[in-house]
C-alpha cells in the first residue's frame, strides 16, 4: 500500500528525499515525484504546488499514476481560531472552501454537486496523524528553538478553510472568519490547498488527513512571519511530524 505525502513546502520535503530507501525521481504533468521507502513504509512523495487547482492536478496523479492509496499533506497556515497562535499545530478535522459561492444558485460555501460546504478527512488517518503531531509537539520546545512562539504551544483539531488567496490583512481574516462562523463554520487556520486535495481524495474514495503549522495569523504582519516561519521551523516540524506519523501506521 502505497502512502503519498504531499508537502505544500520544498522545505518540508527536503529531509525527507534526502533519507528514503531506493529513491526514484518521476515527472509527470510538470511536477517531480519521489518514490521510495521511508520508516519501512512505500511512499510517493510530491509538492502540492500552490492554489487549489495545482494542488487538486497533484492529488490527481498521485492517485492515478502512482498509486497513492493515501494521502497525507503537510503545510502551513494563518491562523484565524481564538488562541491558535504562531507554532501551534492544526491537524484538520475538515474543511470549507473559503472563497466558494455559488449563491443564489446554491447556499454560500456549499460544492456544487456535494451538497455539502465541508469536507470530512479520514477519521482514522488524522487520529494517527494528531498523535504524531502531539509527540512532536511535546518534544518542540527544545528542538525546534522556536524563537516566534509562545512556550505552550498547543495541537489544535477542527475546521480549516482553504482559498486561493494569501490572507494578510486583519480585516480580511476577521471579516473572513466572522462570516464562516455565522453560517456554523468555525474556522481554525486559513491555507490555499487542502480543501482541494479533501475534494479529489472524497471523488476517489481515497482516505485524507492534513496537518497544518501556524506561520502567522493572516493579518497585516502575516508576509513577514510567513517567510521567517518557513525557513527557520516548518521544514523541521514537518519532517518529525511526517516521520513520527509513518512510524504509527
Ligand atoms: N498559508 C500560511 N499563511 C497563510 C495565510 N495567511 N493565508 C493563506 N495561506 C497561508
Amino acid at each position: 500500500m502505497t502512502t503519498a505525502i504531499l508537502s505544500a513546502l520544498a522545505e518540508e520535503q527536503s529531509g525527507l528525499v534526502a533519507t528514503m530507501l531506493q529513491p526514484q525521481r518521476r515527472v509527470h504533468a510538470g511536477r517531480v515525484f519521489w518514490t521510495g521507502s521511508l520508516h519501512g513504509k512505500d511512499v510517493v512523495l510530491a509538492l502540492s504546488g500552490i492554489g487549489k487547482v495545482a494542488a487538486a492536478t497533484t492529488a490527481t496523479a498521485l492517485i492515478e499514476r502512482f498509486g497513492a492509496a493515501r494521502i497525507v499533506f503537510t503545510g502551513v497556515a494563518g491562523g484565524v481560531g481564538d488562541g491558535v497562535r504562531v507554532g501551534d499545530v492544526v491537524v484538520a478535522q475538515d474543511y470549507v472552501q473559503h472563497d466558494m459561492d455559488a449563491s443564489p444558485l446554491f447556499a454560500r460555501w456549499e460544492l456544487p454537486g456535494y451538497a455539502r460546504a465541508r469536507l470530512a478527512c479520514d477519521v482514522g488517518l488524522s487520529a494517527i496523524l494528531l498523535e504524531a503531531a502531539r509527540a512532536c509537539v511535546a518534544s518542540a520546545q527544545g528542538p525546534f528553538d522556536l524563537k516566534t512562539a509562545s512556550p505552550a504551544l498547543q495541537v489544535h483539531h477542527g475546521l480549516m478553510a482553504s482559498g486561493d488567496r494569501f490572507v494578510s490583512a486583519a480585516h480580511e481574516s476577521d471579516r473572513l472568519r466572522a462570516a464562516l462562523r455565522e453560517a456554523g463554520h468555525d474556522v481554525l487556520a486559513v491555507e490555499m490547498e487542502g480543501a482541494a486535495v479533501a475534494q479529489v481524495c472524497l471523488d476517489y474514495g481515497v482516505p485524507f488527513a492534513a496537518v497544518r503549522t501556524i506561520s502567522d495569523r493572516a493579518d497585516d504582519a502575516a508576509h513577514g512571519d510567513f517567510a521567517l516561519f518557513v525557513q527557520t521551523v516548518a521544514s523541521r516540524y514537518a519532517d518529525h511530524m511526517v516521520r513520527a506519523f509513518l512510524q504509527r501506521l
